[in-house]
């Protein structure tokens, strides 16, 4: 069953959004590190930025996605494929040398099955990146708090250490968010056969705190999370 997404809202107002340029794509790129004519599938490749910094970077991706209107843009930039994830079922094993998703994690439901997927497509030794909003900031409930006598920036945690949903807007239609406190997930990729080799986390760049003194009130506050794992199934 295919999710409801707003193609048109997302390709108008986030897709061209500064920070997806500024701080988004390039924690992608930092933690990828897209080795030239490497083959890397894109999960959720939406309209196909990742697979363009990745091909800027001289390697290939190939992209998937539910959605026809995105994949249509981003066919511009290699070869996609329709489906819905965690179905990567029409893809062969270790047919690809790494994947990643980009902000599509906390949209999957099965997200244990899409990591055991990742690691059957991925080659024994690839690597698996995932960037996504920082789930200790993202729990059902959890928001920013601004002090009223300073400004300062503070967070309400929300549930954050219970796997929960949340429904967010988006452009015409709601979307289920799904939450999982860090453990959860990296317990999930450990037994999925993912090695952890990086974590890397993130608040707002100096270009986004330039333009929005709420952004800038939160640059110690980690509001992206990048994860680097290499696939330790036996050769
Ligand atoms: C926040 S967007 C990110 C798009 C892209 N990764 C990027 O960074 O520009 C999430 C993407 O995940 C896709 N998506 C959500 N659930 C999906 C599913 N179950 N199967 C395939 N794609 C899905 C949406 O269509 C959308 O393109």
């Amino acid at each position: 069953m295919a999710v409801d997404w707003d193609a048109h809202w997302w390709l108008s107002q986030v897709a061209t959004d500064p920070n997806y340029r500024e701080d988004v794509i390039p924690l992608l790129i930092d933690m990828l590190r897209p080795v030239p004519e490497d083959l890397y599938l894109d999960l959720g490749c939406g309209e196909g930025q990742g697979m363009r910094a990745v091909r800027a970077a001289g390697a290939r991706a190939i992209g998937c996605d539910q959605d026809r209107v995105l994949l249509d843009q981003a066919r511009l930039d290699g070869p996609v494929v329709q489906c819905h994830l965690p179905e990567l079922g029409w893809l062969g094993e270790e047919a690809v040398d790494g994947a990643y998703a980009v902000l599509v994690l906390e949209h999957i439901d099965d997200f244990e099955r899409l990591l055991v997927e990742a690691a059957r497509t991925v080659v024994a030794g690839g690597v698996l990146v995932i960037i996504a909003n920082h789930p200790a900031f993202t729990a059902p409930g959890a928001g920013p708090l601004i002090d009223p006598g300073d400004g300062e920036v503070t967070w309400r945690w929300g549930a954050y250490l219970a796997p929960g949903t949340s429904v967010e807007p988006a452009g015409s239609f709601n979307l289920m968010m799904y939450h999982r406190p860090l453990g959860t997930l990296l317990t999930a990729a450990g037994q999925a056969g993912w090695m952890l080799e990086a974590l890397v986390e993130r608040g707002p760049g100096d270009a986004a705190a330039e333009r929005d003194p709420l952004l800038a009130a939160q640059r110690n506050i980690p509001r992206l999370i990048g994860l680097r794992f290499q696939n330790a199934a036996p050769p």
